[in-house]
């Protein structure tokens, strides 16, 4: 058996293990044991790759995973969990750039070797170097380095035309003259800018599905490079990655009611905030010791937590309310909105860390047709993701976003701090509704000021 046949061998047990840890990636009760399958199948990638007798140089690459494995390890522990979206938009424009350095290395080494090794190192530059910088742009916009709002400016979308045609124009040059490095260096350079041009004018809402479709984006460019050096298993697990991003997109997509072509081309539309219109009503604030009253009696409690929820790290206060209103004979169902916080899954992460059981809860689709016969819906830190104007008002930026329907319930609190806007920028008319009670301050002081009622009323 030589080094090539076992290293083959493993890319086809680390292949498997990816397939299935991204299946098992697919529901919370079984993601822990993707994300090790996926961890072990990298694992074994790694060392197949090094034990495969194509590596010229070892030290440069032991400097690269010691560098790598610091630097990674220190921002992983550094970023808070509300930070985590710009962080996997980092991680995907870093994957990007090194496949574009792999596909550069390819490139200046060998040279271009046929027709095929031409267009796929094409592709690879042209995506890779757009996921790169937009990626960064993201980043920059999540973590409010640059403004998060679309950034828009006159002669934009003729400025995106005439770089999408120049990296065209030049790329059938250059799959025809495959020897020209200027021309390998000016797509590279062009293609760099027109990811800063594709997401700088992208805002508001639209970013959550902006960091997913660049995680696909990632995904194909580590393909094509799989195909630059001829790696099977890089080939594999690009398409996977590739595949799976731009299924998560389509399904944000259908949560926030956007096209996806819309938001991919983005740079071509402008999202409108949008104020509540018509007579201004007063919301209507409750007290803490009001609210356990109503709360008391309740016989059924739907929780629909939000980015809040997250910024307060409310989720242990949650828990030990739930577990009060249980103890009272109440029925607690947590609602989980699909884009809810910041990121995919966010909502489920918080709760799991609070262990709360996952039987508890209920996606949007099966939470909603109960909300009518619910006796208070309590809704923590979220904002966007219960604004009833998404169902009728035309005219609004999230008109056509399922929500979760928690004006419906016989009564709603809002635990929020102030009449602040969520996400998306537009004012909730919810909040001036007539069964809606607002109740003010940090989400986890107040579930806390809940809970002692909760304690103080079983002592008496
Ligand atoms: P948002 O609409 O963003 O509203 C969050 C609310 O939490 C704010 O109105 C804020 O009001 C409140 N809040 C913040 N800190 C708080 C604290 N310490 N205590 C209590 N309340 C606090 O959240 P949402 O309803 O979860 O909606 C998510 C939004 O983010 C959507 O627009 C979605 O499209 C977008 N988005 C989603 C994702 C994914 S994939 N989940 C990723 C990026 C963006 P106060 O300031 O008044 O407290």
């Amino acid at each position: 058996m030589n080094a090539e046949f076992i290293t083959n061998l493993i890319y086809i047990v680390s292949s498997i293990l990816f397939a299935f840890g991204l299946k098992n990636l697919g529901s919370p009760v079984t993601a822990r044991k993707g994300n090790i399958l996926s961890a072990v199948g990298m694992f074994l990638a790694v060392i197949a790759t090094l034990i495969s007798g194509h590596i010229i140089h070892y030290q440069w690459i032991i400097i690269g995973i010691l560098f790598g494995s610091v630097l990674g390890a220190l921002v992983a522990f550094k970023a808070a969990m509300t930070q985590m979206p710009e962080m996997i938009a980092l991680l995907h424009g870093c994957g990007a750039l090194a496949s574009v350095f792999v596909d550069w290395t390819a490139y200046a080494v060998h040279g271009s070797t046929d027709l095929t090794n031409s267009i796929t190192l094409y592709l690879s530059i042209v995506i890779g170097g757009l996921t790169f910088t937009g990626s960064a742009i993201a980043w920059g916009k999540l973590s409010e380095k640059i403004p998060g709002k679309p950034i828009l400016f006159a002669g934009q979308k003729w400025l995106n035309i005439g770089l999408i045609s120049a990296i065209l124009i030049l790329g059938v040059i250059f799959i025809l003259n495959p020897l020209r490095h200027d021309l390998f260096l000016a797509i590279l350079g062009l293609s760099l800018f027109f990811g800063i041009f594709l997401v700088i004018p992208i805002g508001g809402a639209d970013m959550p599905v902006v960091i997913s479709v660049l995680n696909s984006y990632s995904g194909v460019v580590a393909c094509t490079t799989g195909f630059v050096i001829h790696n099977t298993l890089l080939i594999v697990v690009g398409a996977l990655v590739g595949a799976n991003g731009i299924i998560l997109s389509i399904i944000m997509c259908k949560a926030m009611n956007r096209s996806i072509t819309n938001v991919i081309f983005g740079a071509f539309g402008e999202v409108v905030k949008k104020k509540v219109s018509g007579e201004k009503k007063e919301a209507k604030a409750i007290s803490v010791e009001d609210a356990f009253l109503i709360l008391e009696n309740a016989k059924s409690v739907v929780i629909i937590p939000g980015y809040g929820l997250a910024v307060a790290q409310a989720q242990h206060a949650v828990r030990e309310l739930a577990e009060f209103l249980e103890k009272n004979g109440c029925d607690v169902k947590y609602a989980i909105h699909p884009v809810a916080g910041r990121m995919p899954g966010h909502m489920n992460v918080l709760l799991a860390e609070a262990n709360i059981s996952y039987d508890q809860l209920m996606e949007m689709d099966a939470i909603n047709p109960l909300m009518e016969n619910t006796d208070v819906a309590i809704i923590i830190g979220a904002n966007d993701v219960v604004n009833p104007a998404s169902r009728h008002d035309k005219s609004s930026p999230i008109y056509g976003m399922p929500i979760i329907n928690a004006d419906k319930a016989k009564t709603v609190f809002v635990l929020k701090r102030s009449m602040a806007t969520g996400f998306a920028g537009i004012e909730n008319e919810l909040f001036y509704y007539d069964n809606c009670r607002m109740i003010f301050g940090d989400a986890k002081q107040t579930v806390q000021a809940l809970v002692a009622e909760f304690k103080s009323g079983q002592q008496h």
